[in-house]
């Protein structure tokens, strides 16, 4: 695993949406460049970055159009250049996002597919054999192209499936992994990865990295894949990171991945904490973190032994936002535990200041229900809360106009914000090695509130108590306990084995003579 990983603490960023320097409604690299000493000084050491690449957008850049170019509208290949070199000079590493899976239906590789003629890029996607012909489990293109056949689509209808074969082929359109076609895709694939890396970036997140290999569902085929993917990378680029969506850590580390992220979909775990009737992270105190623990344990030990790393992000471009519903305290809650698990924290960009789900919003490029989550960031109080110069009926998408709405400036200020808070913790996750990404990790109380883990290094040893719930609770560790060295909420104590944490509160203590 590379190096910088094992202290990394990422941002996520939605170009679009983040900063716009040309006045066009949408966010650029430049934007990014700017803001660049925000996060560095908010405590974030490494970015994630959504597509940027040449796209008609039907989904958000998540349909290719030319994977070596980025689109126009956020800046060039060189601009790019530029911002890894400024990540970089701030000792800041960046990701980008690759779409191994598909393509647009607008890519020179899919519009070459489509010819009726065998060429190079006949196999480079998966065809049916003539139009009346579905493929197996999947929805498809068809109709479209003097070329006989359907061809698989992987998400929306414009997503075409590129071929990387079948598990176990059943009809004869079905290749295996290692014929012709299917090895060809994946040399163009790391052909990309090359791209970007001798460019300067650090490594990629990538999309629906479980969904290589069709019907596959013990993955075996598409874990033996992404070993050879990861491989070649690992010996060329020893230093690039490599983080999958994918959510079921257990085969995508084995996959060679460094890193994997719980999400909104695979297990439930994660959307019992935060995105469920009755999430863990609410006054309510009817949740509760035993599906989440158990099913982290499970995942905590495959992933120690496969030495990587799983990843709770607060959110993402996906799924609602973490504040949807939620209050200033429950928020802080959620970020004391996020910001003191093992693994890398990811934290979508907005987060840190808990702006909100926009409700009732119509979709843009793709996004329905997502497209709440993907509204402009709100800066200070100018314009467009300083996100863009453009006229308010142009920006990309409709930023929130609540008054309440929270801003950086404004949070900056409060002594008692979330933003704050988090500049806290981070500050605290770093000078703890007992926090850190790699640093062991053990729950010990995780049936109703509070939920209570340790965390420990060589030098250390934290109990780390989180009370979202509206009351307050005590637990009594079978340790001597020394001193509180974090607490959220009011009367926050310690004696002897025991601590008080309070209503809507975290407490961390440090374990005596370790
Ligand atoms: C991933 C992306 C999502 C996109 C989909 C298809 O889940 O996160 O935004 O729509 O893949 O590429």
């Amino acid at each position: 695993m590379a190096k910088w990983l094992e202290n990394a603490i990422f941002y996520e960023i939605y170009p679009q949406s983040f900063n716009d320097t040309n006045g066009d409604g949408i966010g650029d690299f430049q934007g990014i460049i700017e803001k660049l000493d925000y996060i560095k000084d908010t405590g974030f050491n490494a970015i994630w970055m959504n597509p940027c690449f040449d796209s008609p957008f039907g989904d958000a850049g998540y349909d290719v159009r030319d994977y070596k170019k980025t689109a126009a509208r956020y800046g060039t290949n060189e601009d790019l250049k530029r911002l890894f070199d400024e990540c970089h000079k701030r000792d800041m590493h960046i990701l980008l996002d690759l779409v191994p899976g598909h393509t647009s239906v607008e890519h020179e590789w899919f519009k070459k597919s489509m010819l009726p003629e065998i060429n190079e890029y006949t196999d480079r996607y998966i065809w049916t054999n003539n139009i009346w012909e579905q493929p197996e489990g999947l929805n498809c293109i068809r109709g479209i192209s003097d070329r006989d056949g359907s061809a698989a689509v992987n998400f929306f209808s414009s997503q075409p499936a590129l071929n990387y074969g079948y598990a176990q082929p059943k009809f004869a359109y079905q290749q295996k992994p290692t014929d012709p076609g299917p090895m060809s895709t994946r040399a163009a694939i790391k052909d990309v990865m090359k791209f970007w890396l001798d460019m300067g970036c650090d490594g990629f997140r990538v999309d629906m990295a479980g969904s290589l290999v069709k019907c596959d569902p013990e993955y075996k085929e598409t874990i033996k894949l992404w070993q050879d993917i990861t491989g070649y990378l690992k010996s060329e680029y020893p230093e690039a990171a490599m983080v999958s969506e994918w959510g079921e850590p257990q085969y995508s580390l084995a996959g060679g991945f460094d890193m994997d992220f719980l999400l909104h979909f695979g297990p439930e775990g994660y959307n019992s904490m935060f995105r469920c009737a009755e999430p863990f992270f609410s006054k309510r105190g009817k949740g509760t973190p035993k599906i989440f623990a158990e099913q982290y344990i499970a995942n905590y030990e495959k992933a120690k032994a496969g030495g990587g790393l799983i990843c709770i992000p607060s959110g993402n471009h996906d799924m609602d936002r973490l504040a949807r519903g939620r209050d200033w305290d429950e928020l802080k809650c959620c970020f004391a535990f996020l910001l003191t698990m093992p693994g890398a924290p990811f934290v979508y960009y907005g987060d840190e200041i808990g702006m909100n789900y926009v409700e009732g919003l119509t979709s843009v490029e793709g996004g329905y229900n997502r497209t709440g989550s993907r509204t402009p960031m709100q800066w200070d109080s100018t314009a467009n809360d300083g996100f863009s110069s453009a006229d308010k009926t142009q920006l990309y998408i409709k930023q929130d106009d609540s008054p309440d709405r929270p801003t950086v400036e404004k949070q900056k200020l409060d002594t008692d914000s979330l933003y704050n808070e988090i500049i806290k913790l981070i500050k605290l996750r770093n000078e703890n090695t007992a926090l850190h990404n790699l640093s062991e990790f053990e729950f010990v109380s995780y049936d109703g509130y509070p939920l209570v883990y340790r965390r420990k290094s060589a030098e250390q040893e934290l109990l780390i108590c989180i009370n979202p719930c509206g009351d307050d609770k005590s637990f009594t560790d079978n340790e001597e306990l020394g001193e509180i060295v974090y607490s959220l909420g009011e009367n926050a104590a310690v004696s002897g084995r025991t601590v008080n944490i309070p209503a809507s509160g975290a407490v961390f203590v440090s374990i005596k003579n370790k």
